[in-house]
């Protein structure tokens, strides 16, 4: 058991819903902490080279587009174990199958518009926080 960061970001079907104070209790409700914070609207590089695992996959391009269809909210949270504690508070990537309570349960429209994305390893978590955020931005 460790302190871990994890990167989150709010996607654009719950931005466009007025979603993101909602989420953010359910964040916060958990023993996650966010460190650091913003609004950004992704270029469509950023949004390429963050999804760059998935290039060959059938639905990258959409997942771009729908990544560049509206402002996103990225954060940091912090906590024990982080990754997995907010994987699991994020629920099933397809909402169909994610948890009772769990944000994509409660909020994602479907497996493409699932309303959060959070790094799925130590290694992709650094990777993640590092496109987005600067030594100085986060404060924990
Ligand atoms: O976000 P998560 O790590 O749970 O899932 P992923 O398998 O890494 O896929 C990344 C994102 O691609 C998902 O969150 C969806 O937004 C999108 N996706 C999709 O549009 N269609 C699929 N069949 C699978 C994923
Ligand atoms: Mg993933």
């Amino acid at each position: 058991m460790a302190i871990e960061r994890t990167l989150s970001i709010i996607k654009p079907d719950a931005i466009k819903r007025n979603l993101t104070g909602a989420i953010i209790t359910l964040i916060e409700n958990s023993d996650l902490h966010i460190v650091a914070q913003k609004r950004i609207r992704l270029t469509k590089e950023q949004a390429k080279t963050f999804y760059a695992f998935h290039k060959d996959r059938p639905f990258f391009d959409e997942l771009v587009d729908f990544m560049l269809s509206s402002p996103v909210v990225v954060q940091v949270l912090e906590g024990e174990s982080a990754i997995s504690v907010y994987r699991n508070l994020m629920g099933d990537t397809d909402p169909t199958r994610a948890a009772d309570g769990t944000i994509r349960k409660v909020f994602a429209k479907s497996i493409e518009e699932n309303s959060v994305h959070g790094s799925d390893s130590a290694i992709a978590a650094r990777v993640e926080i590092a496109q987005f955020f600067s030594d100085n931005e986060i404060v924990g």
